[in-house]
């Protein structure tokens, strides 16, 4: 038998909402023999309000101990902006050296999307999670006065780029279609385009069944609307894939539906699964928020645990709940995770 030992961080807003539905179908979808223990982290605006305090190390020491963490959403408009972003889910993400934030795009059959015709999506985005212009490496001279100058400065290390690349490189190779695209800005981001494109092109040479491709960011964006079907795998930078994956959300049925991992490949820390939607302190509380965004981490949360099997069920699950959804009317975050839960166990 194994155990699960899994942090929660619920977090701001819809976060603890979206949270609690994400839990219930992982309780539904586990086996009796997989032994799943939680524990609940106090982390976000209330505490900040409460203490002054972000993520403690000895917070982050406890963290470590864990399997996984299951993440909600962070931010809240009574915090100053930036605060708790950078205090506690980018410390997350950096001190447990998510460097892989992965985020799959699948249009789902009878799943809204802006785009004409039948477009078929279905790819993942490999965004590096620890280095770019994340980093927090700036600053800023004459501060407020008319003459001020600030700087934020991208942080690319041969190291970092090799890491996710190869990782990339690895997923596309595991896929149908075996295709690898890197997304950059390498005809005006010349050192760190540079970096990014010679090592996509040395890593790709150890995977000679995998294509490639290269688009500049702003191209990119243009493709995601007009030709999705052309991505496979996507590999970029962080601040491309955080923009870029707000993209191929609105593109594959919303916000909503949007999952990810913050993943540590080898292992060394705990990876971190989170709906790629921020707090919604509009709709906290009212019920309107939709689970399925975080039910989805779930998924990719077994599929890193190697729990196959329960991830295809909740993503199944989550595909026959979609063809239903219109029929069904406007339904509440706890009855999505309800009919999800139902649907998993069955
Ligand atoms: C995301 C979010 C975060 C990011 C913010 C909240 C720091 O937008 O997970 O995409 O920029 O990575
Ligand atoms: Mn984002």
């Amino acid at each position: 038998a194994r155990s699960i030992n899994l942090a929660v961080i619920p977090g701001d807003g819809i976060g603890t909402e979206v949270v609690s539905q994400g839990l219930k179908v992982l309780r539904a979808v586990l086996p009796q023999e997989v032994k799943l223990e939680t524990e609940e982290y106090d982390l976000g605006a209330r505490r900040w309000h409460a203490t002054g305090e972000t993520l403690p190390d000895s917070e982050l020491e406890r963290l470590k101990a864990h399997d996984a963490i299951l993440l909600g959403a962070i931010g809240d408009p009574s915090v100053p902006s930036g605060v708790l972003e950078r205090g506690l889910l980018l410390r997350l993400r950096f001190a447990f050296d998510h460097f892989v934030n992965l985020r799959p795009s699948r249009l789902l059959p009878n799943t809204p999307t802006p785009l004409a015709g039948d477009p078929e999506i279905d790819f993942v985005v490999v965004r590096e999670g620890t280095e770019g212009p994340y980093v927090g490496n700036g600053g800023s001279l004459r501060t407020g006065t008319p003459a001020e100058v600030a700087t934020e400065v991208s942080l690319n290390t041969a190291h970092g780029v090799e890491r996710v690349v190869r990782d990339a490189y690895e997923r596309a190779n595991a896929r149908p279609r075996k295709k690898l695209t890197l997304v950059h800005k390498n005809n005006v981001l010349v050192y760190a385009g540079h970096l990014w494109k010679n090592t996509f092109d040395r890593v790709g040479r150890e995977y000679p069944e995998v294509t490639t491709d290269y688009l500049h960011v702003d191209a990119a964006t243009i493709f995601l609307v007009n030709d999705p079907a052309r991505f496979d795998v996507i590999v970029t930078d962080n601040l491309f894939g955080d923009i870029l994956t707000d993209l191929a959300a609105a593109i594959t049925g919303g916000i909503g539906l949007a999952a990810s991992g913050n993943i540590n490949p080898t292992g060394e820390f705990p990876s971190m699964f989170e709906p790629v939607h921020g707090s919604a302190p509009d709709i906290a509380g009212t019920g309107k928020a939709d689970p399925t965004a975080t039910i989805l981490s779930v998924a990719l949360l077994l599929q890193h645990l190697g729990l196959t099997a329960e991830a295809a069920r909740v993503e199944e699950a989550v595909t026959a709940d979609l063809h239903e959804r219109a029929a069904l009317g406007t339904r509440t975050t706890d009855e999505i995770g309800d009919a999800l839960a139902v649907r998993v166990s069955g």
